[in-house]
C-alpha cells in the first residue's frame, strides 16, 4: 500500500511498551491547524472527527457559509478519509471539491470560510495512573490498576486492537466492557465470542457466517458474529484456544476488514473492533508453535495485564465492600434493603491475608457464599468465620465456609 500510495498515512497506532519510567503509549494522532490563525489546533487520536456549525462536532465552525454536520474525517486501515456530508456550499481539498478524498500531510481543507490544514504526528505518551478507584465497571485503587484505567481511558476512543491477558478471574472481560462501553462504539454491539467454547469444525461459521447449503446442517443461511458486531466490537475470549488453521482467516479479516461466509465467494465488508483476551502466554504458544506469529503481531497493538488479586491484597476491602453493595445476592425480600452491610474486623483481616488463586471471581464466590450463610434476622451477630480463619493460613485452598460476618445492618 505505502508503495503505491506514498502519500497516504496509516491510521492511528497505539502501541504499549513498558519501559523503565512506567508505561508509555505511541499514538497518531491527526492534527487540524486554522491556516488564518495557527494558534487555533486540534489534535485527535479519535476513529471519526466531525466538522460543522452546530455545538456537539469535534470541530465547530461558527460561519454561514458550514453547514450544521459538514464534513467527517475517519480512518481505516488505508489512512485518513475526509468524507462531505452532502454539505451546503462543499468541501475542499487543495481547492478541488470532494466528496470523499485520502489526506496527505499537508493538505488543506477547506470547509466555508475556514481553510485547515491537515497532518499526523507522532507522540509519545507517558502514562499517569488516574486518580480514581474505579472506572466503568473496574473497582480498584491500587497503582497498577490506576494505570490500567489511564491505558483504557487513552485507547477506548481510538480503533486499536486489544489484548488483555492475566490469570483466571482477574477482570478480563470486565475489562474489555470498560473498554467498549468507553468507545463511540458502545452506541452498538459488544459481541462476545469463547474461542474455548465452541467445537474447532464450528468456529469458522459462528465468526464469519454461512451460505445455506453450504455443509451438511447448514440449513439457513447464518450471519456471522463479525456481521453482528459491525459497528461495535468483538470480543474474542480465550483467545489461546483457537484452532491454527483458523488463525490465518482471522488474521485476514484484521487486514482486509473483509469477512466472507462460509460457501459464499462474496466478501462483505465488515467495521469491527477486536478485544482479545487470553489466560495462556501467548509469546509461548508462537514458541511452540500453536499461536502464529503474524496473527500475534497483528493483534498485540495494545497489551494490558491484569494484576492478580494477591498483587493487590489492598483493593480486597474495597472489593468485597462493592459487592455486598451490588450483589442481587445480598438483597432482601423487598429487593433494597442489603442483608449484610459489611464484614466483621475479623473477617477482613482474614480475607486480606488469602492469596486467592481465583482472583477477583472467587472473592466473588466467598462473598456471595457467606451472605447466604449470614443469620438476616439478627444480621448483627457473627456468622461463621471458619472460612476466613481457615483463609488466613495462607493455603492456595479457597475458603468454603462463610468469611465474611455480618455486622450492623
Ligand atoms: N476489577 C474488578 N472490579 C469488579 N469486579 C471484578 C473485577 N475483576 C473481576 N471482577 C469480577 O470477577 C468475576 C470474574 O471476572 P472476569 O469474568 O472478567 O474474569 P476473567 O479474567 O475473564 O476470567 P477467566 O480467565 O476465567 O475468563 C466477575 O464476576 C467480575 O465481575
Ligand atoms: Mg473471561
Amino acid at each position: 500500500m505505502s508503495k503505491k500510495f506514498p502519500d497516504f498515512i496509516p491510521p492511528t497506532k497505539v502501541s504499549y511498551l513498558v519501559e523503565r519510567g512506567g508505561p508509555t503509549i505511541h499514538l497518531r494522532r491527526c492534527i487540524l491547524q486554522s491556516v488564518d490563525d495557527p494558534t487555533r489546533e486540534w489534535a485527535f487520536e479519535k476513529e471519526e472527527i466531525r466538522i460543522g456549525s452546530m455545538e456537539d462536532n469535534d470541530i465547530v465552525l461558527h460561519d454561514d457559509t458550514v453547514s450544521r454536520y459538514h464534513c467527517r474525517i475517519a480512518q481505516d486501515e488505508t489512512g485518513y478519509v475526509l468524507y462531505d456530508n452532502r454539505s451546503t456550499n462543499g468541501t475542499f481539498v487543495n481547492k478541488v471539491r470532494i466528496r470523499e478524498a485520502f489526506l496527505k500531510p499537508g493538505c488543506i481543507v477547506a470547509v466555508g470560510q475556514s481553510q485547515l490544514r491537515f497532518n499526523a504526528r507522532e507522540e509519545e505518551v507517558q502514562i499517569v495512573p488516574s486518580n480514581e478507584k474505579r472506572l466503568a465497571g473496574l473497582i480498584g485503587g491500587n497503582a497498577r490498576m490506576r494505570e490500567i484505567y489511564s491505558i483504557i481511558e487513552k485507547i477506548a476512543p481510538t480503533a486499536t486492537t486489544v489484548v488483555i491477558d492475566g490469570e483466571t478471574g482477574t477482570g478480563k472481560e470486565v475489562v474489555a466492557q470498560a473498554i467498549h462501553s468507553l468507545s463511540p462504539r458502545s452506541r452498538n454491539e459488544l459481541v462476545v465470542f469463547d474461542c474455548g467454547a465452541v467445537p474447532p469444525n464450528l468456529i469458522e461459521s459462528e465468526l464469519f457466517g454461512h451460505e445455506k447449503g453450504s455443509f451438511t446442517g447448514a440449513v439457513m443461511t447464518r450471519t456471522g458474529l463479525f456481521e453482528q458486531a459491525d459497528g461495535g466490537t468483538l470480543f474474542l475470549d480465550e483467545l489461546g484456544e483457537l484452532p491454527i488453521d483458523l488463525q490465518p482467516k482471522l488474521l485476514r479479516v484484521l487486514e482486509q476488514r473483509e469477512v466472507r461466509r462460509v460457501g459464499s465467494t462474496k466478501a462483505q465488508k465488515v467495521d469491527v473492533r477486536i478485544i482479545a483476551a487470553t489466560n495462556r502466554n501467548l509469546e509461548d504458544e508462537v514458541k511452540a508453535g500453536r499461536f502464529r506469529q503474524d496473527l500475534f503481531y497483528r493483534l498485540s497493538v495494545v497489551r494490558l495485564h491484569l494484576p492478580s488479586l494477591k498483587d493487590r491484597l489492598d483493593d480486597v476491602p474495597l472489593l468485597v465492600q462493592h459487592f455486598l453493595d451490588h450483589g442481587f445476592y445480598n438483597k432482601a425480600a423487598d429487593g433494597k434493603t442489603l442483608r449484610v452491610r459489611k464484614v466483621s474486623r475479623e473477617a477482613a483481616t482474614a480475607l486480606q491475608n488469602y492469596p486467592w488463586p481465583g482472583n477477583v471471581r472467587e472473592l466473588v464466590n466467598v462473598i456471595e457464599r457467606s451472605v447466604s450463610f449470614a443469620d438476616s434476622s439478627s444480621a448483627t451477630t457473627s456468622s461463621s468465620c471458619s472460612g476466613a480463619t481457615r483463609a488466613t493460613s495462607r493455603t492456595p485452598r479457597a475458603p468454603r465456609t462463610s468469611t465474611a460476618s455480618t455486622s450492623a445492618s
